[in-house]
C-alpha cells in the first residue's frame, strides 16, 4: 500500500468497497499480533497544564477547570488494582506539568515496579532529557507523545504554546527511543484545517518510523476552546472541500490503514471512539484493527476534571464497572483478554537486530 492508495481509501465511501478494508484490516491484525486484546490501566495523574493546545479542555487557558494532582498512595493503588484486575500496563497520563517533578515521578515508577511488576508507560507530554533519563532508569518501558497532525502549519495553529515544530516532536520521539522507551504516537481525526492528504501523510508518517504504539481517535469539539470557536471556522473554511470529518467512519478508515501499513504495532481502541459512538465505538475499532485498550482506573473524583473533550466515555463510572464492560465485549467477539505486557512483536526483533 503506497500513500496514494492510502488517500485513496480514505475518501472511500462505497460500503461494499470498504468492507474489504475492515476485512483486510482484521485479517492482518489477527496474523500479526492475535486475538489477545491487551488492557492498559489508565491513571489520570493531574490535569495541571502549562500549555494552550487550541483543542484541549485542560489548557493552562481554560476556565474553571478544577485542578488536582493524584498523590503517591492514590496512584499506587490504581497499579494495585490493575493488577489485580489481571492487566499487563500501568498507563499515567497528565497535562504537561511541571508540577510533577522528576524525583516525584520515578520514586512513584520505582514504587509501581516494585509492587505490581506491570510494564508502565508515561504520557506527561515533552520532558526534557534529565527526566526522560531518570523515568527510563527507574524502571518506565513506554512513552506515549501523540504529534497530532505532521501539517506543520496546521501543528503550530493548533500548539501556539509548544516551543518546537511537528518535526521536533518526531525528534523527542526518536530521543525517547534512544533512551530505552518504546514509543507511541498518534492523531486526532478530523481537526479543523486537516485534510485528506494530510491524514494520508500522517499514516505514512506513523510508517515511516516505524512507531510501537499509535492512537487514534476522532477531535471531539471541546467547549470554549479556541478550536471550538473562531480558529475552528478559520481553519475549516481554509481546507475547504479537503476538510475532513470528525466522525467514527474516518476514524475508523485511519485505524484500519494504519495497521495494514504497521502490521504488528499496538493499536488501541480509543476513548474518543467510543465517546462519539457508545454502542458500537469500541467494538468496531476492535473489529477494525485494534488489538489495545485502555480501561480507565483514574479514581472517580478526579476523573470528572480530567476532560480534555466533554462526555468522555466512562466518566461516571468506577474502574470495576468500566473493566466489566470492557472484558464482557471482547469475550462477545471471541477475543481473549491479553496476558503478559503485550510488548509489540517488533519491538523484540527491533532489539535482537541491534
Ligand atoms: N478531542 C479528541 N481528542 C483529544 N485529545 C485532546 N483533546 C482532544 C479533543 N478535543 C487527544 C490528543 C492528546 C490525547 C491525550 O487526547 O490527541 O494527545
Amino acid at each position: 500500500m503506497d500513500r496514494n492508495e492510502i488517500s485513496h481509501w480514505l475518501r472511500e465511501t462505497d460500503e461494499t468497497r470498504l468492507e474489504a478494508l475492515w476485512r483486510m484490516a482484521d485479517e492482518t491484525r489477527k496474523r500479526c499480533v492475535g486475538d489477545e486484546v491487551h488492557l492498559r490501566g489508565l491513571v489520570e495523574v493531574s490535569n495541571h497544564c502549562v500549555r494552550s493546545c487550541a483543542y484541549c479542555g485542560i489548557a493552562a487557558c481554560a476556565p474553571k477547570v478544577e485542578r488536582y494532582r493524584v498523590t503517591t498512595e492514590e496512584i499506587l493503588e490504581c497499579a494495585d488494582r490493575a493488577k489485580e484486575f489481571g492487566f499487563g500496563t500501568v498507563v499515567m497520563q497528565a497535562g504537561e506539568d511541571p508540577g510533577i517533578d522528576r524525583e516525584w515521578m520515578a520514586e512513584v515508577v520505582r514504587g509501581i515496579k516494585a509492587r505490581t511488576g506491570l510494564a508502565i508507560t508515561l504520557s506527561l507530554g515533552e520532558r526534557n532529557e534529565g527526566d526522560l533519563k531518570a523515568w527510563r532508569e527507574a524502571g518506565a518501558d513506554r512513552y506515549l507523545l501523540r504529534f497530532e497532525t505532521t501539517d506543520p502549519e496546521l501543528y503550530r495553529q493548533i500548539h501556539p504554546s509548544l516551543p518546537g515544530s511537528v518535526s521536533d516532536r518526531i525528534d523527542q520521539l526518536l530521543k525517547m527511543r534512544d533512551i530505552g522507551f518504546e514509543i507511541g504516537t498518534g492523531v486526532m481525526v478530523g481537526i479543523p484545517g486537516q485534510t485528506w492528504d494530510t491524514l494520508a501523510n500522517d499514516i505514512w508518517t506513523f510508517r515511516d518510523y516505524d512507531m510501537d504504539m499509535i492512537g487514534i481517535g476522532p477531535y471531539i469539539s471541546s467547549p470554549g476552546t479556541p478550536l471550538d470557536g473562531a480558529l475552528g471556522v478559520e481553519l475549516k473554511a481554509r481546507a475547504g472541500k479537503e476538510q475532513t470529518p470528525n466522525d467514527p467512519l474516518t476514524a475508523l478508515k485511519v485505524l484500519a490503514l494504519t495497521r495494514l501499513v504497521c502490521p504488528e504495532t499496538n493499536i488501541p481502541s480509543t476513548t474518543a471512539l467510543a465517546t462519539l459512538d457508545p454502542t458500537s465505538g469500541r467494538a468496531n475499532g476492535l473489529l477494525r484493527g485494534a488489538n489495545v485498550v485502555m480501561p480507565n482506573l483514574t479514581p472517580s473524583n478526579y476523573r470528572v476534571l480530567y476532560q480534555i473533550y466533554p462526555g468522555k466515555a466512562g466518566l461516571h463510572e468506577t474502574a470495576d464497572i468500566t473493566r466489566a464492560k470492557i472484558e464482557a465485549q471482547i469475550m462477545g467477539l471471541g477475543r481473549t483478554v491479553g496476558r503478559g505486557p503485550g510488548t509489540s512483536p517488533r519491538v523484540g526483533r527491533r532489539e535482537s537486530a541491534q
